[in-house]
């Protein structure tokens, strides 16, 4: 995998997948990590003299929906970065602007499908591409594999970062290694359950993914919370079991909260299991927009040893699976 400071960027054209995955509230920005996460790659380009053409995502959208518009983060990176920030609607035409911003990428379906002519169509506006979005590389959509397909790829700084410090982790940790699981997602996160139960002494699963799991399937060391709050929060006995396990390991790696943490009547499972993890004397890594938003609401985020922008991407990583993301990039020998 290379890195972006071995390419020659300098007057080039440059594809930045970036990370501007942030949460959105009524219509206003949450934690901003993640675009914070990718300004230094971006400022090392500006500074080598090249073009930027950034792609990226926020959210699920199923159509043009105008909440998720890029138009809402369009200020705050530009702010961030001190530089005009134009934003492209369409993926036509020509464009010579020294920063563009195109449109949240998941309003065109083709990019779910990796569709070619897209890939085309995108990598059309650079000439070299990078990959500063760790978090989305779990995924086979055409700015994460299909562009790379076609133009020179690199990794960015982040990206990098994010891959030594979890490579630590897969290659040597200290046992018993507790996995948490939580939130939804229930599609990406089954078969990371089932991969971590095969690296991990145990894996704990709360949120919404509780119910949603087939306990009858799962591996012996898999253990689901036994109670619940109104089927919005982990319930005192799952915390009372859950803050046994984590007490005792030696590395605890933790995506998805534990409930509606959002709401206060639902926010204990997810409280409690942060402050056992945070107490935990174990190698901690947490990761993922909503499990970080909760680890900081109980300002318990300077007690946690690795903070990954990824989610899944952090738990398939962890689990040993391949990322396509990082298969594109050539970060794995075979
Ligand atoms: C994430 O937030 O986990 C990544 O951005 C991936 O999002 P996705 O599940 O919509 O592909």
């Amino acid at each position: 995998m290379k890195s972006i400071k071995e390419a020659d960027v300098s007057g080039k054209r440059v594809i930045v997948r970036c990370d501007f995955d942030v949460p959105v509230n009524d219509g206003k920005i949450g934690d901003d990590t993640r675009i914070n996460d990718s300004i230094p790659t971006l400022k090392y380009l500006l500074g080598k003299g090249a073009k930027l053409f950034l792609i990226s995502k926020i959210g699920r959208p199923k159509f043009r929906d105008p909440s998720l518009s890029f138009k809402l983060i369009l200020p705050k990176v530009s702010e961030k970065l001190g530089k005009e920030v134009v934003l492209k609607e369409n993926v036509e035409g020509d464009s010579s602007e020294e920063v563009i911003l195109l449109e949240n990428i998941r309003f065109w379906p083709e990019e779910k499908k990796n569709d070619l002519e897209f890939g085309k169509k995108l990598a059309s506006f650079g000439d070299i591409y990078v990959n500063e979005c760790f978090a989305t590389s779990h995924r086979t959509d055409a700015s994460i594999v299909g562009i790379p397909k076609i133009l020179p790829a690199f990794a960015g700084l982040n990206l990098i970062k994010e891959v030594n410090e979890l490579e630590k982790i897969l290659k040597d940790h200290e046992k018993p290694l507790v996995a948490i699981v939580g939130g939804a997602k229930l599609e990406t996160k089954l078969p990371a359950i089932n991969n971590l139960a095969k690296v991990s002494d145990r894996v704990l699963v709360g949120g919404r993914l509780m119910f949603e799991v087939e306990r009858q399937t799962l591996p012996d060391n898999v253990v689901i919370a036994p109670d619940d709050i109104d089927q919005k929060d982990i319930g005192p006995k799952s915390v009372d079991s859950f803050r046994k396990i984590i007490q005792e390991a030696k590395t605890i790696v933790w995506n998805g909260p534990m409930g509606v943490f959002e709401e206060e009547k639902y926010s204990d499972g997810t409280k409690q299991i942060a402050e056992a993890v945070a107490l935990a004397d174990a190698h901690t890594i947490i990761g993922g927009g909503d499990t970080v938003a909760a680890v900081d609401k109980y300002n318990l985020l300077g007690k946690i040893d690795y903070v990954s922008t990824g989610g899944g991407a952090m738990l398939d990583f962890l689990s040993g699976k391949k990322l396509p993301g990082l298969i594109a990039l050539g970060y794995y020998d075979d």
